[in-house]
Protein backbone atom coordinates (compact mmCIF):
# COMPACT_ATOMS: atom_id res chain seq x y z
CA UNK A 1 0.00 0.00 0.00
CA UNK A 2 1.24 3.50 -1.18
CA UNK A 3 0.15 6.31 1.80
CA UNK A 4 0.39 9.73 0.24
CA UNK A 5 0.00 13.08 2.18
CA UNK A 6 -2.07 15.60 0.90
CA UNK A 7 -3.75 19.37 1.93
CA UNK A 8 -7.47 18.81 1.12
CA UNK A 9 -8.00 21.38 -2.09
CA UNK A 10 -5.24 18.68 -3.73
CA UNK A 11 -7.06 15.67 -3.75
CA UNK A 12 -9.75 14.68 -6.06
CA UNK A 13 -12.34 11.84 -6.31
CA UNK A 14 -11.37 8.14 -4.59
CA UNK A 15 -13.16 5.38 -3.59
CA UNK A 16 -14.12 6.17 -0.07
CA UNK A 17 -13.64 8.90 2.58
CA UNK A 18 -12.97 7.79 5.85
CA UNK A 19 -13.44 10.36 9.17
CA UNK A 20 -12.57 9.80 12.75
CA UNK A 21 -15.01 9.95 15.12
CA UNK A 22 -14.30 10.15 19.07
CA UNK A 23 -17.37 8.91 21.22
CA UNK A 24 -18.80 12.52 22.94
CA UNK A 25 -22.30 14.02 24.02
CA UNK A 26 -21.41 16.80 22.22
CA UNK A 27 -20.25 16.96 18.25
CA UNK A 28 -16.81 17.07 18.12
CA UNK A 29 -15.03 20.42 17.92
CA UNK A 30 -13.74 21.30 14.52
CA UNK A 31 -15.47 18.26 13.37
CA UNK A 32 -15.64 19.64 9.28
CA UNK A 33 -17.73 17.01 6.83
CA UNK A 34 -20.21 17.35 4.40
CA UNK A 35 -23.68 18.42 4.72
CA UNK A 36 -24.77 15.60 2.57
CA UNK A 37 -23.24 13.21 5.31
CA UNK A 38 -23.62 15.28 8.11
CA UNK A 39 -28.01 14.66 7.65
CA UNK A 40 -26.61 10.78 7.37
CA UNK A 41 -24.55 10.87 10.34
CA UNK A 42 -26.94 12.70 12.57
CA UNK A 43 -29.22 9.94 12.42
CA UNK A 44 -27.79 6.84 12.67
CA UNK A 45 -26.43 8.94 16.46
CA UNK A 46 -29.76 9.93 16.95
CA UNK A 47 -31.03 6.05 16.35
CA UNK A 48 -28.08 4.94 18.27
CA UNK A 49 -26.97 2.34 15.78
CA UNK A 50 -23.69 4.15 15.16
CA UNK A 51 -22.03 5.48 18.80
CA UNK A 52 -18.25 6.10 17.95
CA UNK A 53 -17.48 3.32 19.78
CA UNK A 54 -13.47 2.37 19.33
CA UNK A 55 -13.70 0.36 16.70
CA UNK A 56 -17.31 0.65 15.31
CA UNK A 57 -17.76 1.71 11.99
CA UNK A 58 -20.28 2.97 9.57
CA UNK A 59 -20.43 3.13 5.83
CA UNK A 60 -22.16 5.39 4.21
CA UNK A 61 -24.06 6.21 0.66
CA UNK A 62 -25.64 9.84 1.33
CA UNK A 63 -27.30 11.75 -1.61
CA UNK A 64 -24.73 13.87 -3.26
CA UNK A 65 -26.80 14.70 -5.93
CA UNK A 66 -25.14 14.24 -8.72
CA UNK A 67 -22.09 16.85 -7.73
CA UNK A 68 -19.38 16.29 -10.35
CA UNK A 69 -16.29 14.42 -8.81
CA UNK A 70 -17.90 13.53 -5.31
CA UNK A 71 -16.80 10.41 -3.89
CA UNK A 72 -20.27 8.39 -3.00
CA UNK A 73 -18.95 6.36 -0.26
CA UNK A 74 -18.11 7.24 3.32
CA UNK A 75 -16.89 5.86 6.20
CA UNK A 76 -17.12 7.08 9.89
CA UNK A 77 -14.49 4.93 12.29
CA UNK A 78 -15.26 4.97 16.11
CA UNK A 79 -12.33 6.10 18.21
CA UNK A 80 -14.17 5.98 21.55
CA UNK A 81 -13.81 8.00 24.62
CA UNK A 82 -10.88 6.04 26.52
CA UNK A 83 -7.87 8.38 26.35
CA UNK A 84 -6.21 9.16 23.34
CA UNK A 85 -3.02 6.93 22.69
CA UNK A 86 -1.15 5.84 20.30
CA UNK A 87 -2.55 2.12 19.98
CA UNK A 88 -5.91 4.04 19.96
CA UNK A 89 -5.20 5.24 15.94
CA UNK A 90 -3.35 2.02 15.38
CA UNK A 91 -6.26 -0.30 16.26
CA UNK A 92 -8.03 2.83 14.27
CA UNK A 93 -5.73 1.93 11.10
CA UNK A 94 -6.54 -1.15 11.37
CA UNK A 95 -10.11 -0.90 11.64
CA UNK A 96 -10.16 1.16 8.52
CA UNK A 97 -8.26 -1.42 6.29
CA UNK A 98 -10.31 -4.55 7.72
CA UNK A 99 -13.57 -2.02 6.89
CA UNK A 100 -12.10 -1.09 3.31
CA UNK A 101 -11.32 -4.92 2.32
CA UNK A 102 -15.18 -5.51 2.69
CA UNK A 103 -16.05 -2.61 -0.20
CA UNK A 104 -14.97 -2.46 -3.45
CA UNK A 105 -12.86 0.36 -2.60
CA UNK A 106 -8.87 0.34 -3.30
CA UNK A 107 -7.59 3.60 -2.91
CA UNK A 108 -8.74 6.05 0.06
CA UNK A 109 -8.95 9.22 1.89
CA UNK A 110 -8.41 9.49 5.43
CA UNK A 111 -9.31 12.91 6.77
CA UNK A 112 -7.01 13.11 9.76
CA UNK A 113 -8.83 14.20 13.11
CA UNK A 114 -6.25 16.92 13.31
CA UNK A 115 -8.87 18.78 15.82
CA UNK A 116 -8.20 16.24 18.43
CA UNK A 117 -6.02 17.31 21.17
CA UNK A 118 -3.18 14.40 20.18
CA UNK A 119 0.25 15.27 18.59
CA UNK A 120 -0.14 15.23 14.94
CA UNK A 121 3.29 13.07 13.72
CA UNK A 122 2.66 10.19 16.29
CA UNK A 123 -1.21 10.01 15.52
CA UNK A 124 -0.20 9.67 11.20
CA UNK A 125 2.70 7.74 12.29
CA UNK A 126 0.15 5.24 14.36
CA UNK A 127 -2.53 5.09 11.78
CA UNK A 128 -0.12 4.31 9.06
CA UNK A 129 1.42 1.73 11.08
CA UNK A 130 -2.51 0.66 11.63
CA UNK A 131 -3.05 0.64 8.01
CA UNK A 132 -0.30 -1.46 6.87
CA UNK A 133 -0.51 -4.09 9.59
CA UNK A 134 -4.14 -4.66 8.50
CA UNK A 135 -4.01 -4.52 5.03
CA UNK A 136 -1.42 -7.79 5.89
CA UNK A 137 -2.54 -10.49 3.65
CA UNK A 138 -0.01 -13.89 2.20
CA UNK A 139 -1.06 -14.83 -1.39
CA UNK A 140 2.02 -16.25 -2.31
CA UNK A 141 0.94 -19.98 -2.79
CA UNK A 142 -2.70 -19.38 -3.69
CA UNK A 143 -3.47 -19.70 -7.44
CA UNK A 144 -6.30 -17.66 -8.94
CA UNK A 145 -9.23 -19.28 -10.11
CA UNK A 146 -10.92 -18.07 -13.00
CA UNK A 147 -14.22 -16.94 -11.44
CA UNK A 148 -12.89 -16.00 -8.01
CA UNK A 149 -12.86 -12.34 -7.41
CA UNK A 150 -9.33 -11.13 -6.33
CA UNK A 151 -8.53 -11.02 -2.63
CA UNK A 152 -9.03 -6.64 -2.20
CA UNK A 153 -6.53 -4.91 -0.20
CA UNK A 154 -6.02 -1.43 0.05
CA UNK A 155 -3.77 -0.06 -2.93
CA UNK A 156 -3.46 3.62 -2.08
CA UNK A 157 -4.46 5.58 0.85
CA UNK A 158 -4.45 9.30 1.04
CA UNK A 159 -3.95 11.26 4.21
CA UNK A 160 -6.23 14.61 4.38
CA UNK A 161 -4.62 17.10 6.52
CA UNK A 162 -3.20 20.53 7.35
CA UNK A 163 0.25 19.89 8.87
CA UNK A 164 1.51 18.51 5.75
CA UNK A 165 5.34 18.37 7.44
CA UNK A 166 4.43 16.48 10.39
CA UNK A 167 2.41 14.23 8.74
CA UNK A 168 4.56 13.25 6.32
CA UNK A 169 7.84 12.54 9.01
CA UNK A 170 4.86 10.79 10.87
CA UNK A 171 3.63 8.24 7.93
CA UNK A 172 7.47 7.71 6.96
CA UNK A 173 8.27 6.19 10.56
CA UNK A 174 5.55 4.27 10.84
CA UNK A 175 5.82 2.83 7.02
CA UNK A 176 9.06 1.62 7.68
CA UNK A 177 8.25 -0.63 11.24
CA UNK A 178 5.04 -1.41 10.18
CA UNK A 179 6.43 -2.52 6.08
CA UNK A 180 9.11 -4.30 8.15
CA UNK A 181 6.58 -6.06 10.38
CA UNK A 182 4.69 -7.13 7.20
CA UNK A 183 8.26 -8.74 6.29
CA UNK A 184 8.50 -10.51 9.34
CA UNK A 185 5.38 -11.70 8.70
CA UNK A 186 5.58 -13.03 5.25
CA UNK A 187 9.25 -15.07 6.31
CA UNK A 188 7.32 -16.70 8.84
CA UNK A 189 4.18 -17.57 7.19
CA UNK A 190 6.89 -18.80 4.14
CA UNK A 191 6.14 -22.95 5.24
CA UNK A 192 9.65 -24.70 5.88
CA UNK A 193 9.71 -26.10 2.60
CA UNK A 194 10.90 -23.12 1.17
CA UNK A 195 12.17 -20.66 4.05
CA UNK A 196 15.54 -22.48 5.16
CA UNK A 197 18.36 -21.27 7.24
CA UNK A 198 20.10 -20.02 3.76
CA UNK A 199 16.91 -17.92 3.28
CA UNK A 200 17.71 -15.54 6.52
CA UNK A 201 21.48 -16.13 4.60
CA UNK A 202 20.32 -14.34 1.37
CA UNK A 203 18.31 -12.42 2.88
CA UNK A 204 20.88 -10.54 5.07
CA UNK A 205 23.52 -10.49 2.60
CA UNK A 206 21.01 -8.44 -0.21
CA UNK A 207 20.41 -6.54 2.98
CA UNK A 208 23.63 -5.55 3.30
CA UNK A 209 24.56 -5.33 -0.70
CA UNK A 210 21.72 -2.43 -0.87
CA UNK A 211 22.30 -0.59 1.99
CA UNK A 212 26.35 -1.07 3.10
CA UNK A 213 25.96 -3.33 6.18
CA UNK A 214 28.06 -5.72 6.86
CA UNK A 215 26.92 -9.30 6.44
CA UNK A 216 28.65 -12.88 7.67
CA UNK A 217 27.54 -16.40 6.97
CA UNK A 218 28.77 -18.72 9.12
CA UNK A 219 28.23 -22.52 7.23
CA UNK A 220 28.39 -25.70 8.71
CA UNK A 221 32.41 -25.59 8.26
CA UNK A 222 32.79 -22.43 10.00
CA UNK A 223 30.51 -23.61 12.67
CA UNK A 224 32.55 -26.60 13.56
CA UNK A 225 36.04 -24.34 13.39
CA UNK A 226 34.60 -22.24 15.66
CA UNK A 227 33.60 -25.41 17.75
CA UNK A 228 29.67 -24.15 18.45
CA UNK A 229 28.23 -27.59 19.44
CA UNK A 230 25.22 -26.32 20.20
CA UNK A 231 23.67 -25.58 16.60
CA UNK A 232 25.95 -28.37 15.30
CA UNK A 233 24.00 -30.93 17.44
CA UNK A 234 20.65 -29.44 16.59
CA UNK A 235 21.71 -29.56 13.39
CA UNK A 236 22.72 -33.37 13.31
CA UNK A 237 19.68 -34.48 12.55
CA UNK A 238 18.48 -32.89 9.32
CA UNK A 239 19.56 -32.16 5.79
CA UNK A 240 19.08 -28.66 5.43
CA UNK A 241 22.70 -27.20 6.06
CA UNK A 242 22.48 -24.85 9.44
CA UNK A 243 23.71 -21.05 9.28
CA UNK A 244 24.62 -18.48 11.78
CA UNK A 245 23.58 -15.11 10.04
CA UNK A 246 25.98 -11.89 10.83
CA UNK A 247 24.70 -8.88 10.16
CA UNK A 248 26.42 -5.35 11.50
CA UNK A 249 25.41 -2.32 11.13
CA UNK A 250 27.56 1.13 11.80
CA UNK A 251 26.74 4.52 12.51
CA UNK A 252 30.18 5.43 12.21
CA UNK A 253 30.01 7.01 15.35
CA UNK A 254 30.74 6.58 18.81
CA UNK A 255 27.80 5.14 20.63
CA UNK A 256 26.94 2.00 22.22
CA UNK A 257 26.24 -1.27 20.64
CA UNK A 258 23.52 -3.37 20.71
CA UNK A 259 23.45 -7.17 19.99
CA UNK A 260 19.88 -8.59 18.58
CA UNK A 261 20.26 -12.42 18.82
CA UNK A 262 16.76 -14.59 17.64
CA UNK A 263 15.67 -18.00 17.50
CA UNK A 264 15.90 -19.36 13.44
CA UNK A 265 14.30 -22.17 13.83
CA UNK A 266 13.12 -22.93 10.19
CA UNK A 267 11.02 -26.10 11.55
CA UNK A 268 10.64 -27.59 14.99
CA UNK A 269 9.79 -31.69 15.10
CA UNK A 270 11.24 -32.09 18.43
CA UNK A 271 14.36 -34.04 17.24
CA UNK A 272 13.99 -37.75 18.81
CA UNK A 273 11.61 -36.12 22.20
CA UNK A 274 9.21 -35.93 18.93
CA UNK A 275 6.28 -33.09 19.16
CA UNK A 276 2.69 -34.93 19.22
CA UNK A 277 1.57 -34.38 15.62
CA UNK A 278 -1.53 -32.02 16.47
CA UNK A 279 -0.25 -28.05 16.00
CA UNK A 280 3.07 -29.89 14.86
CA UNK A 281 3.25 -27.71 11.65
CA UNK A 282 2.65 -24.58 13.37
CA UNK A 283 6.66 -25.05 14.54
CA UNK A 284 7.43 -23.30 10.93
CA UNK A 285 6.80 -20.73 12.53
CA UNK A 286 9.91 -21.33 15.26
CA UNK A 287 11.87 -19.09 13.30
CA UNK A 288 10.03 -15.61 14.24
CA UNK A 289 12.74 -14.44 16.50
CA UNK A 290 15.04 -14.92 13.80
CA UNK A 291 12.43 -12.99 11.72
CA UNK A 292 11.85 -9.78 14.01
CA UNK A 293 15.54 -9.42 14.19
CA UNK A 294 16.48 -9.15 10.35
CA UNK A 295 13.44 -7.80 9.66
CA UNK A 296 14.43 -5.24 12.47
CA UNK A 297 17.86 -4.38 10.59
CA UNK A 298 15.88 -3.88 7.26
CA UNK A 299 14.31 -0.55 9.15
CA UNK A 300 17.75 0.06 10.60
CA UNK A 301 19.83 -0.12 7.43
CA UNK A 302 16.45 2.75 5.66
CA UNK A 303 16.30 4.35 8.64
CA UNK A 304 20.23 4.60 10.12
CA UNK A 305 20.01 5.47 13.24
CA UNK A 306 22.51 7.54 14.85
CA UNK A 307 22.90 7.00 18.83
CA UNK A 308 23.56 2.96 18.62
CA UNK A 309 25.65 0.60 16.85
CA UNK A 310 23.32 -2.72 15.90
CA UNK A 311 24.65 -6.16 15.53
CA UNK A 312 22.29 -8.86 14.87
CA UNK A 313 22.92 -12.78 14.85
CA UNK A 314 20.39 -15.46 13.85
CA UNK A 315 21.04 -18.74 14.35
CA UNK A 316 18.70 -21.03 11.81
CA UNK A 317 18.53 -25.03 11.30
CA UNK A 318 15.30 -27.17 11.23
CA UNK A 319 14.78 -29.49 14.33
CA UNK A 320 14.79 -33.18 13.11
CA UNK A 321 15.03 -36.47 14.27
CA UNK A 322 17.17 -37.55 11.43
CA UNK A 323 19.80 -40.79 11.30
CA UNK A 324 22.52 -38.57 12.79
CA UNK A 325 19.83 -36.79 15.52
CA UNK A 326 21.36 -35.95 18.89
CA UNK A 327 19.83 -38.37 21.78
CA UNK A 328 18.31 -37.64 24.65
CA UNK A 329 21.26 -38.43 27.32
CA UNK A 330 24.30 -36.70 24.59
CA UNK A 331 26.41 -34.07 26.05
CA UNK A 332 27.36 -31.41 23.66
CA UNK A 333 29.93 -28.70 24.33
CA UNK A 334 29.11 -25.23 23.66
CA UNK A 335 30.95 -22.75 21.97
CA UNK A 336 32.02 -21.03 25.59
CA UNK A 337 33.28 -24.29 26.46
CA UNK A 338 30.62 -25.38 28.88
CA UNK A 339 28.92 -28.72 28.53
CA UNK A 340 25.28 -29.78 28.35
CA UNK A 341 23.42 -32.68 29.10
CA UNK A 342 20.67 -32.81 26.48
CA UNK A 343 17.49 -33.89 28.13
CA UNK A 344 14.86 -33.26 25.87
CA UNK A 345 16.09 -32.75 21.91
CA UNK A 346 12.93 -30.57 21.74
CA UNK A 347 14.62 -27.89 24.11
CA UNK A 348 16.78 -27.02 21.09
CA UNK A 349 16.26 -23.24 21.18
CA UNK A 350 18.51 -22.44 24.18
CA UNK A 351 21.16 -24.70 22.42
CA UNK A 352 21.61 -22.47 19.24
CA UNK A 353 21.32 -19.29 21.57
CA UNK A 354 23.86 -20.23 24.03
CA UNK A 355 26.43 -20.44 20.97
CA UNK A 356 25.10 -17.26 18.96
CA UNK A 357 24.82 -15.19 22.09
CA UNK A 358 28.40 -16.36 23.64
CA UNK A 359 30.05 -16.06 20.10
CA UNK A 360 28.19 -12.48 19.42
CA UNK A 361 29.19 -11.21 22.89
CA UNK A 362 33.65 -12.54 22.72
CA UNK A 363 33.20 -11.40 18.90
CA UNK A 364 31.29 -7.89 19.37
CA UNK A 365 31.77 -6.80 22.64
CA UNK A 366 28.58 -5.40 22.65
CA UNK A 367 27.39 -2.33 25.63
CA UNK A 368 24.18 -4.67 25.57
CA UNK A 369 21.87 -7.72 24.25
CA UNK A 370 18.75 -8.56 23.48
CA UNK A 371 17.92 -11.78 22.39
CA UNK A 372 13.63 -12.86 21.36
CA UNK A 373 12.95 -16.67 21.01
CA UNK A 374 9.67 -18.85 20.34
CA UNK A 375 11.67 -20.12 23.76
CA UNK A 376 9.03 -22.02 25.57
CA UNK A 377 5.15 -23.11 25.96
CA UNK A 378 5.43 -22.68 29.51
CA UNK A 379 5.71 -18.16 28.69
CA UNK A 380 1.72 -19.64 27.28
CA UNK A 381 0.65 -21.02 30.25
CA UNK A 382 1.97 -17.97 32.40
CA UNK A 383 1.03 -15.18 30.11
CA UNK A 384 -0.94 -16.31 27.49
CA UNK A 385 -1.15 -14.66 23.67
CA UNK A 386 -1.28 -11.18 25.57
CA UNK A 387 2.71 -10.21 26.62
CA UNK A 388 6.01 -11.44 26.07
CA UNK A 389 7.92 -12.76 28.67
CA UNK A 390 11.02 -10.95 29.58
CA UNK A 391 14.32 -12.11 31.53
CA UNK A 392 17.32 -10.33 32.61
CA UNK A 393 20.47 -9.04 34.67
CA UNK A 394 20.06 -5.74 34.04
CA UNK A 395 17.29 -3.60 35.73
CA UNK A 396 17.85 -0.42 33.10
CA UNK A 397 17.57 -2.61 29.96
CA UNK A 398 14.69 -3.54 31.48
CA UNK A 399 13.20 -0.41 31.90
CA UNK A 400 13.94 0.70 28.61
CA UNK A 401 12.32 -2.79 26.84
CA UNK A 402 9.30 -1.94 29.41
CA UNK A 403 8.21 0.88 28.18
CA UNK A 404 9.34 0.31 24.63
CA UNK A 405 6.78 -1.96 24.47
CA UNK A 406 3.84 0.45 25.68
CA UNK A 407 5.04 2.53 23.18
CA UNK A 408 5.04 -0.17 20.31
CA UNK A 409 1.44 -2.14 21.47
CA UNK A 410 4.10 -5.01 21.91
CA UNK A 411 4.37 -5.57 25.78
CA UNK A 412 6.23 -7.10 27.76
CA UNK A 413 6.14 -8.76 31.37
CA UNK A 414 9.47 -9.21 33.30
CA UNK A 415 9.73 -12.87 35.47
CA UNK A 416 12.31 -13.12 37.97
CA UNK A 417 15.60 -14.91 37.32
CA UNK A 418 17.71 -15.74 40.20
CA UNK A 419 20.00 -18.64 41.98
CA UNK A 420 17.36 -20.87 42.53
CA UNK A 421 16.30 -21.27 39.34
CA UNK A 422 19.49 -21.83 37.99
CA UNK A 423 19.83 -24.66 40.33
CA UNK A 424 17.30 -26.57 38.57
CA UNK A 425 19.33 -26.85 35.52
CA UNK A 426 22.40 -28.55 37.18
CA UNK A 427 23.44 -31.89 35.81
CA UNK A 428 25.17 -34.37 37.30
CA UNK A 429 27.53 -35.49 34.32
CA UNK A 430 27.82 -31.95 32.81
CA UNK A 431 28.22 -28.21 33.22
CA UNK A 432 24.18 -27.68 33.15
CA UNK A 433 21.22 -29.75 31.29
CA UNK A 434 18.82 -28.20 29.01
CA UNK A 435 15.28 -28.96 30.98
CA UNK A 436 15.44 -27.98 34.01
CA UNK A 437 13.55 -30.31 36.85
CA UNK A 438 10.26 -28.79 39.00
CA UNK A 439 8.47 -26.34 36.85
CA UNK A 440 9.21 -22.66 35.78
CA UNK A 441 9.62 -23.86 32.28
CA UNK A 442 9.91 -20.50 30.95
CA UNK A 443 12.74 -19.25 33.66
CA UNK A 444 14.80 -22.20 33.56
CA UNK A 445 15.21 -21.82 30.06
CA UNK A 446 15.94 -17.95 30.75
CA UNK A 447 18.35 -19.13 33.41
CA UNK A 448 20.21 -21.43 31.10
CA UNK A 449 20.71 -18.19 28.74
CA UNK A 450 22.29 -16.58 31.32
CA UNK A 451 25.53 -18.55 31.48
CA UNK A 452 25.97 -17.58 28.46
CA UNK A 453 26.19 -13.83 28.39
CA UNK A 454 28.11 -13.15 31.08
CA UNK A 455 28.15 -9.81 32.54
CA UNK A 456 26.63 -8.11 29.66
CA UNK A 457 23.29 -6.83 30.40
CA UNK A 458 21.02 -8.52 28.93
CA UNK A 459 17.34 -9.29 28.29
CA UNK A 460 15.50 -12.24 26.96
CA UNK A 461 11.92 -12.36 25.17
CA UNK A 462 10.21 -15.55 25.24
CA UNK A 463 8.06 -14.69 22.58
CA UNK A 464 6.15 -18.40 22.07
CA UNK A 465 2.80 -16.69 22.98
CA UNK A 466 2.88 -13.24 20.84
CA UNK A 467 4.16 -14.28 17.80
CA UNK A 468 1.49 -15.87 16.46
CA UNK A 469 -1.74 -16.46 17.82
CA UNK A 470 -1.53 -13.05 19.26
CA UNK A 471 -4.47 -10.97 21.12
CA UNK A 472 -6.86 -10.22 18.39
CA UNK A 473 -7.10 -6.91 17.71
CA UNK A 474 -7.62 -5.26 13.90
CA UNK A 475 -4.31 -4.16 12.96
CA UNK A 476 -3.08 -8.19 14.09
CA UNK A 477 -4.55 -10.78 11.37
CA UNK A 478 -4.45 -14.50 12.39
CA UNK A 479 -1.24 -16.37 12.19
CA UNK A 480 2.42 -14.64 12.55
CA UNK A 481 2.18 -11.04 13.93
CA UNK A 482 5.45 -9.59 13.17
CA UNK A 483 6.28 -9.33 16.98
CA UNK A 484 9.49 -7.82 18.50
CA UNK A 485 10.18 -5.56 14.97
CA UNK A 486 8.11 -2.92 16.33
CA UNK A 487 9.32 -3.48 19.85
CA UNK A 488 13.08 -3.48 19.03
CA UNK A 489 12.56 -0.54 16.81
CA UNK A 490 10.95 1.42 18.99
CA UNK A 491 14.35 0.77 21.95
CA UNK A 492 16.29 2.19 18.91
CA UNK A 493 14.29 5.09 18.39
CA UNK A 494 14.04 6.03 21.57
CA UNK A 495 17.73 5.29 22.59
N1 LIG B 1 9.67 -24.03 19.93
C1 LIG B 1 9.32 -24.66 21.14
C2 LIG B 1 8.50 -23.75 22.07
C3 LIG B 1 7.08 -23.46 21.65
C4 LIG B 1 6.04 -24.28 22.07
C5 LIG B 1 6.78 -22.34 20.92
C6 LIG B 1 4.74 -23.98 21.70
C7 LIG B 1 5.47 -22.05 20.59
C8 LIG B 1 4.45 -22.87 20.97
C9 LIG B 1 10.56 -25.09 21.91
O1 LIG B 1 11.62 -25.47 21.12
C10 LIG B 1 10.16 -26.25 22.73
O2 LIG B 1 9.86 -27.27 22.17
N2 LIG B 1 10.19 -26.10 24.05
C11 LIG B 1 9.83 -27.14 24.94
C12 LIG B 1 10.84 -27.16 26.06
C13 LIG B 1 10.71 -28.34 26.96
C14 LIG B 1 11.11 -29.59 26.26
C15 LIG B 1 11.59 -28.10 28.15
C16 LIG B 1 8.43 -26.85 25.47
O3 LIG B 1 8.12 -25.68 25.74
O4 LIG B 1 7.65 -27.79 25.57
MN1 LIG C 1 11.54 -27.53 20.61
ZN1 LIG D 1 11.71 -24.71 19.25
Amino acid sequence: MKIIVKKKSEISKSDLVVYCMRQTDEPQKGFDIPPDLLGFLTKALASGDFVAKEGETLLCYPQTTGKKNMTDRFMMVGLGKDQLSREIFRKCGGTIACAAQKTKATTIVVVLPEELDFPIKKMSQSLAEGLILGNYKFLHYKSSKKDDEPPRAIIEAIFCCTKLKETKSGVEIGLRGANAACRARDMANEPANQWTPGHFATFAQALAKDHGLKCTVLGKAELTKLKMGGILGVAQGTAEPPKMVVLEYHSNKKVPSLLLVGKGLTFDSGGISIKPSLGMHEMKYDMCGGAAVLSCMEAVALERPQGLNIIAIVPATDNMPGPGALKPGDIVRQYNGKTVEIISTDAEGRLLLADALAYGIKKFKPDMVVDLATLTGAVIVGLGHHISGMMSNDDALTAKLDAAGRESGEPVWRLPLNKDYSKQIESKVADLKNVGDQGAGTITAGAFLQEFVGETAWVHLDIAGTAWNFTEKSYVPKGPSGIGVRLLLELIRSW
